[in-house]
């Protein structure tokens, strides 16, 4: 058992990109963080250098008690498991799990001791005299992990284990890799692009961005009290609607394009005084949009339907209207990603395009003007020069 403690972590690589800058993040004993971020962002760069792969430029990394900067790979009590977890053919599950032992010249009772518990922790028992052609890509991915668990490791290193897994297999693995490092208690430092996977798989998960940790919470206070613009827009899916705003003289409402919605008088902090009579980002999650009725607590948006997507337990109504909606470079789902991955807020061309989450026994026709009652109690507002929640 033992921590992971990064201070001031640093990697400059020899080209002189600098791509990890100065994170401090601590595994406590047992704890299962992610780390999650877009791709580029510096993640595997940071995993490299918590196993010793990669030198660390710059800050302090410690395995428990111990400085271990300039510790071997070999020397720091760490197990990783890869993505591409080239497993060796001519060998038996068995085989392949004990490998690292033989290789340490464990005695051939402790290597079939420790494979034996390996397989029952990881459901292979029946599996262990077949050959990696002969199993399915999750018993394979199970086989990975069980050459990182017989070494008993102090820390588990993974790095998008699950990535070359078709959709249903990895929504299943993520509860099989939950599990095993539960049940195991090993601090782990997983890494994904996946932020569904970050989600339901992190005690805690760490958000970077372009070489930056941005925030590192449990995952519903992630979701639920984003610090930026950026976390804000990377974590939840569909992500927040972001606009821009500009707050009332007298604070009691905003106006967004040409609508103005009161703001619940008990519904916003001290801080927000501060922005009276100025703009800012205002952001609410598409779940906190409703079909409009008089109820109390919210404020009214009147759009116009754009596309509905029916989920069959919910509908996507994506719709615009006239206030300029925010995008933040690099925090938008892979698909729609432009590539061009810059720091900070990007402006978008005044669309206004949304989303809200809405039951599905509504109906709806493109091009229809409908007016959403938003939850005033759940609204985010940002600095939308910094990014920084308000
Ligand atoms: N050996 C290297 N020399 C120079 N630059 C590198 C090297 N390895 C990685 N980089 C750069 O460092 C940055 C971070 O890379 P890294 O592999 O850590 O990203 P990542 O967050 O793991 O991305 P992905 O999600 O795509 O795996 C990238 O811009 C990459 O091009
Ligand atoms: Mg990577």
């Amino acid at each position: 058992m033992a921590t992971v403690t990064m201070e001031k972590l640093t990697k400059v690589y020899p080209n002189g990109q600098k791509v990890v800058h100065g994170l401090d993040l601590t595994i406590g004993e047992g704890e299962f963080v992610v780390l999650v971020g877009p791709s580029g962002c510096g993640k595997t760069t940071t995993l490299r250098m918590v196993a010793g792969l990669e030198e660390i430029s710059d800050g302090t990394l410690r395995i428990g008690d111990r400085v271990v900067n300039d510790l071997p790979a070999r020397e720091r009590d760490i197990a990783m498991v890869f993505q591409n977890y080239a497993l060796y053919p001519h060998m038996t599950v068995a085989q392949n799990i004990g490998f690292a032992l033989k290789l340490k010249k464990t005695s051939k009772d402790e290597i079939a001791r420790a494979v034996t518990n390996a397989a029952d922790v990881l459901g292979l028992t029946e599996q262990l005299d077949k050959k990696p052609g002969q199993l399915s890509g999750g018993q394979r991915q199970r086989v990975a992990m069980g050459r990182a668990i017989v070494r008993d490791p102090a820390v588990f290193l993974m790095d998008e284990p699950l990535s070359n897994l078709d959709a249903n297999l990895r929504v299943k693995m993520r509860a099989e890799v939950s599990r095993v490092q539960r049940k195991l208690g090993v601090a782990t430092l997983y890494v994904t692009h996946d932020q569904v996977e970050a989600m339901t798989m992190g005690d805690r998960v760490a958000v970077m961005h372009a070489g930056d940790l941005q925030q590192c919470d449990h995952p519903q206070t992630l979701y639920s009290k984003p610090a930026n613009l950026f976390v804000a827009s990377f974590i939840g899916s569909p992500s927040m609607n972001i606009f821009e705003a500009g707050l009332s003289e007298d604070g009691t409402y905003f106006a967004m394009g040409g609508q103005r919605l009161e703001l619940d008088p008990m519904g916003y902090s001290e801080n927000l005084r501060k922005y009276r009579g100025k703009k800012i980002a205002v952001g609410f999650r598409p779940e906190n949009l409703s079909v409009a009725t008089t109820a109390q607590g919210a404020a009214k948006l009147k759009v116009q339907i754009d596309l509905v997507e029916a989920l069959g337990s919910e509908l996507l109504v994506y719709f615009r209207f006239d206030a300029k909606a925010i995008k933040v470079a690099g925090a938008i789902a892979e698909e729609e990603d432009l590539g061009d991955i810059e720091v900070g807020v990007e402006k978008g061309a005044g669309i206004g395009l949304g989303v809200a989450r809405i039951p599905p026994y509504y109906q709806f026709q493109q091009g229809q003007t409908l007016e959403l009652n938003l939850d005033t109690q759940r609204i985010h507002f940002f600095d939308i020069a910094t990014g920084d929640a308000i």
